[in-house]
């Protein structure tokens, strides 16, 4: 016997307030509250069906056969959460490198949870959405809203959830992302955040710190002072990069072209461009600006990039269902 197929669409997210650290591993609670914004142009759309014959969850990501630990973990966490005892049939598309910092693991398990969830016949409201999609990876908590949301980290499995910061972003922003390698990262998020956990000795101040970043990077978006959102955001990135620096053994996500957009942003800020950067869990660089500064980024970008590796994104939507019987 087959359940109906439901096919949900899930926008990646990019952090301007890092999460980077879990508190409970098996439930992904964080260490620390997070902030993102949901970009338009990067997503995953996903189709669930369950199906009595199946000896196994069959994971298709982008027309192949594949297999993902995640994947299994999140379906067998579904099946307790639902009381489906069937296994499903799952196939995936990323419309965004996976595994390459540009956040696939966030639009993947919201997509995930609201198709799975679905397929299995429960119908969630939006926060427990986000619980469950958190229980795939943590960025995809806030991958369930649309704009900039809000992972605020609660204690346990029913305080931590994302809440919509702002929705509906009327704001002339946005990220270009430079992307530098599509190949998958050697250390995933997982695995580098917990070595940090463990070995960095700056983890404690990391903490704080975030802490005091999420009120600032809040009363900044309030009161549209672009340059301070990008100041906060920048320098939020740094320091989660210099946990990596600082862990045992110690790790970068960085290939030489990072730094040298990197440069090329600090070059820009030197000539009036108020343009920044932020880095996740991989090479990939993406540049908070302004829409009015677009043309002028790019070109400063053109002679090291080629166009296909700029990607312009605005603010996306949540999640969704596209297809439903
Ligand atoms: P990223 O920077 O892309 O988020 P992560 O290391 O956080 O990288 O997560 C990558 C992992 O997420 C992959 O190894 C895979 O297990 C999972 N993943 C990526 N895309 C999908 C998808 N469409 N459906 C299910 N799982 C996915
Ligand atoms: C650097 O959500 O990918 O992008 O919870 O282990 O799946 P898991 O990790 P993941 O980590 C994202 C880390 C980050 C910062 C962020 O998105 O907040
Ligand atoms: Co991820």
């Amino acid at each position: 016997m087959q359940s109906p197929k439901y096919t949900a669409r899930a926008h990646t997210n990019i952090a301007l307030i890092k999460y980077w650290g879990k508190l409970d591993q098996d439930l992904i609670i964080p260490m620390n509250s997070s902030l993102s914004l949901t970009l338009d142009k990067f997503y995953t759309d996903t189709s669930v069906f369950f199906d009595s014959t199946l000896k196994q969850d069959i994971f298709r990501l982008n027309n192949k056969e594949s297999s993902s630990l995640k994947v299994t973990h999140f379906m067998k966490v579904l099946r307790e959460k639902t009381g489906e005892t069937r296994f499903a049939m799952i196939n995936s598309e990323n419309h965004v490198p996976s595994a390459a910092g540009l956040a696939s693991s966030a639009s993947a398990f919201a997509a995930l949870a609201l198709a799975a969830s679905r397929a299995a016949g429960l119908v969630l409201d939006s926060r427990s959405l986000s619980r469950l999609a958190r229980r795939g990876s943590g960025s995809a908590t806030r991958s369930i809203y649309g704009g900039f949301v809000e992972w605020q980290q609660g204690s346990d499995d029913a305080t931590s959830y994302a809440v919509p910061f702002e929705e509906n972003v009327a704001w002339d922003l946005s990220m270009i992302a430079v992307v530098i390698s599509a190949k998958q990262k050697k250390i995933s998020s997982s695995v580098g955040m917990q070595r940090v956990v463990a070995t960095s000795p700056y983890y404690s101040a990391w903490r704080k710190t975030a802490a005091q970043d999420l009120a600032a990077m809040k009363k900044a978006i309030k009161k549209r002072d672009f340059r301070q959102v990008g100041t906060i955001a920048e320098e939020n990135a740094m320091k989660m990069h210099a946990l990596n620096a600082s862990a045992h053994p110690h790790f970068s996500y960085f290939e030489p072209a990072s730094l040298q957009v990197m440069k090329i942003v600090a070059d820009l800020r030197s000539n009036g461009i108020f343009c920044y950067y932020t880095l996740d869990a991989g090479p990939n660089v993406k540049i908070i600006c302004q829409n009015k500064d677009i043309q002028t980024i790019l070109a400063a970008l053109a002679p090291s990039f080629s166009q296909e590796r700029l990607v312009v994104a605005g603010p996306g939507p949540g999640v969704k269902l596209i297809d439903k019987p």
